[in-house]
């Protein structure tokens, strides 16, 4: 884009539902859009920057499976607490939706009806893997077995994390479903596949008139599509139960691929907060479209998305991916199922009031061009010796001296020599500056030449020393307090889309305003007579204790994968298990026992006669998700109130070592009556 954009469209990529996120996500792609948004409202621009939940995909439903819930509890679950730490860290989204919500149903459903329409689309059946057991299709993520190039034996259906190659499910030695263990079966069954071969020379031309996007963002793209197999017609649906149903009469059980919807989930947000001028963001050509993502999603983000669009017509194409690398932790990947991760929510619990020091270590350590290390002893020392020492202690020391010496009123200043002018020179120039980095995403070099004028201010009271002067010399103490003060009053403002929380208590301890970016190109925000107040220190030392907690903590929670076993119970006869009597039992009713939090009130069909049960499950199950479940029930267990309801026998349950409960469900094709022993 030559000319300047009317309007810009920046998006973050939408995070899967099935856990909270971690420093990894922020520092890949959240804290970087969020500086780049944050900064372009502060210039006057019209910006929308949209986000929310990835709820679909074979992810969602193997997190359900793996805790023996449903797909949509998980992804309430971590809607809510992904939701609730974005707004605590400060990420400024104007919308953070979910793709299971109905706008996005209708916008991605009509998005692929309009292909298959045009006829886009290519229906094809093939053969893919099923799990006998559990009588599904499975992706190819949940596959595992031997790599046929390097023979290790857990290489996944997609790919050999190994060796690295891509793999086809059908590759694999040994084939295994991740789902029940079982070996899998090829079975026939018919997908609508985007023919890609066709487009290959308008995406490659697409591309090759992005040679200004990162070198790892283009290189990637550049591989891709010169590799042999690069553009091969790829599925757009999948068979799961849980997704965006596909919206054609013959495809019952079918779902679009999660990467067909997710990407449409930017474009269904933009409708649900804007209604009809959500086409203003997504069509126009004016708009600058920018995607921020990690490095795993470039080919997703800028080559079959764009084909997407293209074949469906009328949109308008991304301007700039700027794809960061990942952050590794404490010199290991990141890893979700190995827990090895710092998890914001925690972070944020841990570390209350202290979240622009997330914000700054993220940003000064950012994987802009190549993987980067997070650890807990780099996070202390920049707190410790960036943030106090450095930004921290001047402004304490302008705010503390201002109010000493002059009663928070600032002095008349006087001819002020050129060594002052030069500094106020520095500050009128640091707006361009910054935002030179700032234009081109690079977000560590802008916060270092924040920092610089940080610095700059510290040298100039520890060179100038007016704690001295104040006896010998009260005009130049003046002038180096007024001065002192213009820099902070700097500080305030370009501070703001890093860390916008000490931003405003900043600006509020110097009765400041936030000021549009051009305007901050100046050398004196604060006039002679201005009150300013003290702002108690903006950030606070981390301990060793604290750090080594941290440390220790992630230490624990990796070695904790392991269940804990509660220990037996004392020996039992036959005769004391023949006492029970346990049926199958399907649930066909539920609902809140009234003034009991934990309590479930549950019409239960055994068969030969339906009954009241009362479970102490409320805080685990929502009541509309349970009818149809099937149970084990303890059926000749003496009837009893509880809460004034009959409870005439139990469900059992499992009980994981957290507290987590699941059903003991028996097969669906058992009877409801059938005898369990
Ligand atoms: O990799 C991921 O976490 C995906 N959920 C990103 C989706 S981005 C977009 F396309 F929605
Ligand atoms: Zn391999």
């Amino acid at each position: 884009m030559s000319t300047k954009p009317s309007r810009y469209t920046v998006t973050a990529a939408l995070p899967y539902a099935n856990g909270p996120v971690h420093i990894g996500h922020l520092a890949g792609c959240f804290i970087p859009s969020d500086i780049y948004a944050r900064y372009l409202r502060k210039k006057g621009e019209d910006v929308l920057f949209v986000c929310g939940t990835d709820e679909h995909g074979a992810a969602i439903n193997m997190k359900a499976q793996a805790e023996g819930t449903s797909p949509r509890e998980i992804v309430d679950r971590y809607h809510g607490i992904i939701k609730d730490s974005f707004d605590k860290i400060g990420v400024s989204f104007d919308i953070f939706s979910r793709t299971s919500n109905k706008t996005h149903h209708e916008t991605a459903q009509a998005f692929f009806k309009e292909l298959y329409d045009k006829g886009s689309l290519e229906e094809k059946v093939t053969e893919q893997y099923f799990d006998p057991e559990a009588q599904q299709f499975i992706a190819d993520r949940y596959i595992i077995g031997e790599c046929p190039n390097c023979h290790y034996e857990e290489a996944y259906g997609d790919q050999c994390e190994n060796c690295g190659r891509s793999l086809s499910p059908t590759d694999l030695i040994n084939p295994k479903s991740k789902l029940s263990g079982s070996t899998p079966v090829l079975k026939e069954t018919k997908h609508w596949f985007l023919p890609l071969d066709h487009l290959s020379g308008k995406i490659k031309s697409y591309i090759e008139s992005h040679k200004d996007w990162k070198p790892n963002v283009y290189g990637q793209c550049m591989s891709w599509l010169d590799a042999g197999d690069g553009l091969q017609a790829r599925s757009m649906t999948r068979d799961l139960d849980w997704g965006v149903p596909v919206p054609l009469p013959d495809a019952e059980g079918k779902v679009l691929y999660v990467w067909f919807d997710a990407p449409i989930g930017y474009i269904s947000a933009t409708k649900e907060l804007l209604g009809d001028k959500w086409e203003d963001y997504w069509c126009k050509e004016d708009t600058k479209l920018v995607h921020f993502i990690g490095k795993d999603n470039i080919v997703f983000h800028c080559i079959i998305f764009p084909a997407m669009l293209m074949e469906h017509g009328g949109f308008h194409l991304a301007d700039d991916v700027p794809a960061n690398e990942f952050l590794n932790l404490e010199g290991k990947k990141i890893s979700t199922s190995r827990n090895w991760a710092v998890w914001l929510h925690e972070y944020l619990e841990d570390f209350q009031g202290q979240e622009d020091v997330l914000r700054y270590v993220l940003t000064a350590t950012a994987p802009e061009s190549k993987d980067n290390d997070f650890t807990w002893k780099d996070f202390q020392t920049r707190n410790n010796s960036e943030l106090v020492a450095i930004l921290g202690n001047f402004i304490n020391r302008v705010l503390v001296l201002v109010q000493k010496y002059y009663e928070g009123k600032l002095p008349e200043y006087g001819v002020l020599p050129s060594s002052d002018l030069e500094i106020l020179g520095a500050l009128k120039t640091a707006p361009a500056d910054i935002a030179q980095s700032l234009e081109k995403y690079r977000f560590r070099e802008a916060l270092g030449k924040l920092m610089a004028l940080a610095r700059l201010g510290n040298k100039y009271l520890a060179d100038e020393e007016p704690w001295k002067k104040v006896k010998t010399d009260p005009e130049r103490t003046a002038q180096i307090l007024f001065v002192a003060s213009q820099i902070s009053a700097q500080l305030a403002q370009l501070m703001e889309p890093f860390m916008p929380f000490t931003a405003e208590k900043l600006r509020n301890a110097l009765g400041l305003k936030s000021l549009p970016w051009a305007e901050c190109a100046k050398e004196i925000f604060l006039a002679s007579g201005s009150e300013i107040q003290t702002a108690g220190h903006l950030f606070q030392k981390i301990e060793d204790v604290v750090i080594e907690a941290q440390i220790q903590k992630l230490e624990d929670s990796k070695t904790d994968t392991s269940p804990k076993y509660e220990a037996l119970k004392e020996e039992i006869q036959f005769e004391d298990f023949s006492k029970l009597d346990l049926r199958v039992g399907e649930i066909i009713k539920a609902e809140k026992v009234k003034k009991a939090d934990k309590l479930l009130h549950l019409e239960v069909d055994l068969g030969f006669e339906k009954r009241s049960i009362v479970s102490g499950i409320a805080e685990h199950f929502k009541p509309e998700e349970l009818a149809g479940t099937k149970v084990t029930v303890v059926a000749n267990l003496a009837p009893r109130k509880l809460r004034g309801v009959l409870s005439a026998g139990m469900i059992l349950m499992a009980e994981d070592s957290n507290g987590k409960l699941s059903f003991t469900s028996p097969p669906a094709d058992m009877p409801n009556g059938s005898i369990v022993r």
